[in-house]
């Protein structure tokens, strides 16, 4: 599952983000042909801990595979990532994520911090492929701007087909409508300004902490956006936590509940006891490997269908309506409540 990718370059993006990018070698390179907008998880060993983390590709296709990766107080992976030189090697997934523009051309995408990555990607292809974009991103300061090279060359490049609109929100700029946080409405009255046209547009992307994330998207469908045309992404979890165990996972777990768990064809049984928080957790406790990256309910690495018995999730950010209907749920987040759950990992 996971390959050693040489690193090619490290490139300071701001005082603390970096962008690293990977030499693929010809033989793993349909593996690691990516849609635009999805992301690599990487894994180091950091102080003898097996530590996962996910990035957007934040580059054009064709390109050399390339993540940013902005440090997080007291982050494990990405302080880690600060000391990486280029010749080292890292363990990469391939290509995931269904966060992703394939067609669509009039495109209106709003991230902000790191939230940028994937739509560095997603700009790039759907402006090669002739359409219209318009980057609504937001930051502190302008020294705070991650990507701001590659965003000003696609505006030198597709000046007639690419709006880029910085909001800063402790540095003034000159027009007021450019200054605060991006808001939902904000993006009405930049609307209204006739910067962004959201009559047309095709396809609204949006990457950044999940207030920001809320906030627009229910602007938006307030103000007669259809939802199936909005598309998001959290890319870190704002101290948002999960939710306490209900009673009924509480009275599940109490004296020990065996989860089957179904995974590459093997049925294996997980035992998950009262001070596990999640079905993930107590497989790592017994030294089983189950596929994971974020473990924080966002990049859906961990997805499995519920075959028999009934769970609970503690948090959620990635599983759409029509996977949670059909039984899906994240086995980060899963936690039993029924002493009969089957849990199969190779259900499509
Ligand atoms: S590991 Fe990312 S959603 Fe579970």
């Amino acid at each position: 599952m996971f390959h050693d990718l040489k690193i090619r370059e490290i490139r300071n993006e701001t005082a603390d983000a970096v962008a690293i990018g990977f030499d693929v070698p010809d033989d793993l390179a349909a593996t690691f042909e990516f849609q635009p907008g999805q992301h690599l998880t990487l894994r180091a060993t950091v102080d003898g801990q097996d530590v996962r983390r996910s990035y957007s590709i934040a580059c054009e296709r064709g390109a050399a595979l390339t993540v940013g990766v902005k440090q997080i107080e007291d982050g494990v992976f990405s302080t880690f990532a600060q000391s990486l030189n280029p010749g080292a090697t890292l363990s990469v997934m391939p290509p995931e994520g269904r966060f992703v523009c394939n067609d669509q051309s009039n495109i209106v995408l709003i991230a902000a911090g790191s939230g940028i990555t994937p739509m560095i990607a997603i700009a790039s292809d759907a402006l090669a492929r002739g359409g219209n974009v318009t980057l609504v991103y937001g930051n502190r300061k302008t020294d705070s701007i991650m990507f701001r090279e590659t965003l000003d060359a696609l505006k030198d490049r597709y000046l007639n087909r690419f709006t880029l609109i910085h909001i800063l929100s402790r540095e003034t700029q000159d027009v007021a409508l450019l200054n605060g946080r991006v808001t939902g409405d904000k993006v009405i009255s930049l609307a209204n300004a006739g910067a962004i046209d959201l009559e047309t547009t095709d396809g609204v992307f949006l990457c950044g902490p999940g207030e920001m994330i809320e906030d627009v998207t229910q602007t938006l469908t307030d103000r007669g956006t259809d939802p199936a045309l909005i598309h998001s992404e959290r890319f870190y979890q704002d101290g948002e936590t999960q939710r306490a165990p209900s009673a009924a996972a509480l009275a599940t777990a109490a004296n020990g509940v065996s989860v089957t768990v179904v995974l590459d064809g093997t049925t294996r049984t997980v035992q998950v006891e009262a001070d596990d928080n999640t079905v993930l957790d107590a497989a790592a406790r017994q030294g089983l490997e189950l596929p994971f990256s974020c473990k924080g309910g966002m990049c859906c690495t961990c997805r499995c269908k519920v075959a028999q018995g009934t769970a609970e999730m503690a948090t959620n950010y990635s599983l759409e309506n029509w996977e949670l209907e059909a039984g899906f749920t994240l086995a980060c987040q899963t936690r039993p409540t029924s002493d009969d759950l089957v849990l199969d990992f190779d259900a499509a």
